[in-house]
């Protein structure tokens, strides 16, 4: 009798080299399968792989579309968010343009959530507008009935949000969509499949930047579009490939091992980042905390209801002048200043009022936002490393 696997289990067991039928052995990890060029056996071989591509299933024809150690990677990605094909691409931002080209045409117009991963409006400005895709961009809980024209296709969401982290209802975001036939796609990064799966709630595309937590080492850029509705797939697919989108083995390899280690990584950034909320809960600096596993979090019941766990990312409101909020990033030991997370290290970014301009969640908020991703260090050297850095910016006069 077949196991139904957990999906613990199931990324332990993806890529796995096959057996050399000569000497019966094998590494455990399929190896990173460089190639540009792929040779058949004979012609029927290439015209089996040919039909294969053309009916849109996954043929290896040539080195762009990837060798074996890509498709064990797709696979990981269908099987994290329970879809049925998976689409590589160099990035994440990759992965937002495919979705975008693939499934919008010229005079369409879609419904772009304005808490997505900020530079989706530079894909809207830069390219999008140059090929008349319009875009109306909406708040949580805004009335997306009326916000819907006769030629709006898409509905593009990031859940929670990508700076402050408010949790979209995916239920009621894909009634919506389903009312008035439109797609549903949505950023899952967040969730990367494991926390959170939206294909399971009602939308129809997620995409995930794996340079954050199925990488999990900050050494690598990947990005993934994963879809069960065939239509859907066929247009990716053929975009995929018209587009050139491709990644290395090497990134590939990087990522079926980075990923088996994501469920362990995820629950220890998600426990330390509570531990850090709870820190800065009793801090007079702190005005709000965004993290939708913290139950004063407004989005903590729609979380409950919704994910399955959480991770390392947290905003906080700090009632510090602009001076004493550079003081406290500044000081910081244990935080790297950088853009990226899902790494094992700890970040911080100082979020510049013109990012948060766009969020109508945020309001007219004047006080800094700090956005952390808490790494795997020690939380105590973590809480340590925030105090002294809190203490010297209280020292900053105004
Ligand atoms: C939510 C989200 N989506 C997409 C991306 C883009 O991913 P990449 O950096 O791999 O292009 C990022 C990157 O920070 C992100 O935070």
């Amino acid at each position: 009798m077949a196991i139904t696997k957990h999906i613990d289990t199931v990324l332990q067991h993806a890529g796995t080299a096959p057996f050399n039928p000569e000497t019966g052995t094998a590494p455990v990890p399929l190896p990173p399968m460089r190639a540009s060029t792929v040779r058949f056996e004979n012609l029927a071989a290439l015209e089996k792989a040919q039909r294969t591509k053309a009916a849109g299933g996954r043929a290896t024809t040539y080195g762009r579309m990837g060798m074996d150690t890509h498709a064990a990677l797709e696979q990981v990605f269908a099987q994290l968010e329970g879809g049925t094909h998976a689409y590589l691409a160099s990035s994440g931002m990759a992965a937002m343009t495919m979705v975008m080209l693939a499934l919008c045409s010229a005079g369409d117009h879609a419904l772009i959530s304005d808490c997505v991963y900020g530079p989706m409006r530079e894909l809207d400005d830069a390219v999008l507008k140059r090929m008349n895709i319009s875009v109306t961009y909406f708040a949580a809980g805004e009335d997306l009935d009326a916000l819907v024209q006769p030629n709006t296709t898409l509905l593009y969401v990031e859940s929670p949000g990508s700076l402050l982290f408010e949790m979209l209802d995916m239920g009621a975001m894909a009634a919506v969509a389903q009312r008035h036939g439109l797609v549903l796609a949505t950023d899952n990064t967040w969730g990367s499949g494991y926390i959170y799966r939206p294909l399971t709630l009602g939308a129809q595309v997620s995409v995930i930047a794996g340079t954050k937590y199925v990488g999990g080492h900050s050494d690598l850029m990947l990005g993934a579009v994963v879809t069960h509705d065939e239509a859907i797939a066929k247009k990716l697919n053929r975009t995929q490939y018209a587009m050139g989108y491709s990644i290395s083995a090497d990134d590939a390899w990087l990522a079926l091992r980075g990923v088996r280690t994501m469920p362990i990584r995820m629950a220890q950034h998600a426990r330390h980042a509570l531990q850090v909320c709870e820190f800065f809960k009793h801090r007079p600096e702190t005005v709000r905390l965004f993290h939708p596993a913290w139950p004063e979090d407004p989005g903590h019941a729609l979380w409950q209801r919704d994910c399955t766990g959480s991770n390392g990312m947290l905003s906080i409101e700090l009632r510090l002048s602009p001076a004493a909020a550079r003081v406290f990033v500044d000081e910081l030991e244990l935080f790297g200043i950088g853009f990226s997370w899902g790494g094992y290290e700890s970040l911080v970014q100082l979020v510049s009022p013109k990012d948060l301009a766009h969020h109508r969640y945020w309001g007219e908020g004047e006080n800094a936002l700090v956005r952390l991703h808490i790494g795997l260090e020690s939380p105590q050297d973590i809480i340590a490393d925030l105090t002294q850095a809190l203490e010297k910016a209280a020292a900053v006069k105004g």
